[in-house]
């Protein structure tokens, strides 16, 4: 076998099989092509000519991170509205006085392509140093034509400015647009907006905020026929302030994942086991906003839902651009395992994107998006919050 690049003296954390992290002690990974060649033991690895090899000197590898629920192109912030919730308004008060995604809708229209692609690539950078190779974008925050588009074409930029894949994920259904006609808006996104987005592939998925203060179940189901289509996969925000029965709502239309989830019940959590709808929590959201009801991971590990984590990045309700930090909350706050969260940002958000054929796990044929790792345990990882310990990532078998 010929390779372009190998890794030798590696801890690897494949992810590899449907649990626990796949662990090879003295492992290699051979690289050719920008895939994944071979990956095992030494002790099993075949004759391996190499063009270039690296000694990981015993560092742990794992795949690179996938933030897969992210709404990281958008211009403003809301650091006042921080100030509102500290003294006493709710997230949905600040959404129906005007502020909340409203606010940076607002921003976000007045901001030109260039400049919505210089404040977003610094938000990018500060996931990439933390070994993020993948980052799911969603739009939102222009709800109307013209900026919506704007989002989603700097989405794609973004993957030409950095070495990182992008998908790119419509969210037309965030909110209404500040003073529209909800129908007419409705009509917009599902009969013009998505045929559009699929036929010019902007996007990779139709995303919705299904709530008290977004859409209805059945105006999200309308959304979810449409994008089916037009050929898109789909994902919901779903059950985050209130149980709406967007999981199972969601489940019923084969969605790739549903996000949130604090309010889902258990009939909801095994609807999406049955249906292969991952289970994305975002932790981040519940910190920001002071939640106390927690998404109900005890039912999906009862049902065998897959789970996975993000850092859900947006100026509101999780302004916070750390996978670490995401996964330490998942952890503190939910009472997901070190294993669960190691998995739910690789293999899992892998599957919440409808990618785990490509990326997620460290296997002959995947990409070589790697991460390398300064630590002596993987716990390290997630168990202290500070400086990055990423050594190294790979991105197609690209050291960058
Ligand atoms: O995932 N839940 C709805 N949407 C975003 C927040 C949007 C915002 O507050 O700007 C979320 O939390
Ligand atoms: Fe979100």
């Amino acid at each position: 076998m010929t390779a372009d690049l190998l890794l030798t003296g590696a801890r690897l954390a494949t992810m590899a099989g449907p649990a626990g992290l796949g662990v090879v002690e003295n492992g290699m990974i051979a690289v050719a092509a920008g895939r994944i060649a071979w990956a095992g033991p030494r002790a099993e690895a075949p004759e391996i000519a190499a063009a270039e090899r690296f000694d990981c000197a015993g560092r742990w590898v794992t795949p690179g991170l996938v933030d897969c629920h992210t709404h990281l192109v958008f211009a403003g912030n809301r650091a006042d509205e921080f100030a509102r919730r500290l003294a006493g308004e709710s997230y949905a008060d600040i959404a129906r006085s005007g502020g909340g995604i409203a606010a940076t809708v607002r921003a976000t229209r007045a901001a030109e392509e260039a400049a919505l692609l210089a404040a977003s690539v610094k938000r990018l950078d500060a996931l990439l140093a933390e070994g993020v190779t993948t980052v799911e974008i969603k739009s939102g925050y222009g709800l109307d034509e013209e900026t919506e588009l704007r989002q989603l074409r700097v989405a794609r930029r973004l993957a030409e400015a950095r070495p990182v894949s992008v998908a790119a994920t419509y969210l037309g259904a965030h909110a209404v647009p500040p003073g529209g006609d909800r129908a007419a808006y409705l009509d917009l996104v599902c009969e013009r907006m998505i045929p559009r987005i699929a036929a010019e592939g902007l996007a990779d998925a139709v995303d919705v905020f299904q709530e008290g203060i977004a859409f209805r179940a059945e105006e999200c189901k309308r959304v979810f026929v449409a994008a089916r289509a037009a050929g898109l996969p789909v994902k919901s925000h779903a059950d985050q302030l209130s149980d709406g029965g967007g999981a199972a709502l969601a489940a019923a239309h084969g969605a790739l994942s549903a996000d949130h989830l604090e309010y889902t019940n258990a009939d909801g959590a095994a609807a999406m086991a049955r249906a292969g709808t991952v289970a994305v929590l975002l932790p981040g959201a519940f910190l920001m906003l002071n939640e106390t009801r927690k998404p109900p991971i005890a039912a999906f590990r009862a049902a065998g839902t897959r789970m996975a984590v993000a850092t859900d990045l947006n100026p509101g309700s999780s302004p916070i651009a750390s996978p670490r930090v995401a996964a330490t909350l998942a952890c503190v706050l939910f009472g997901m395992t070190v294993d669960e969260v190691l998995r739910g940002f690789t293999i899992e958000a892998a599957r919440a994107l409808g990618r785990a054929e490509r990326i997620g796990s460290i296997e002959a044929g995947k990409d070589a998006d790697l991460a390398v790792w300064s630590v002596d345990t993987l716990s390290e990882l997630v168990a202290q919050i500070g400086p990055s310990p990423l050594f190294m990532r790979l991105h197609n078998g690209v050291r960058a």
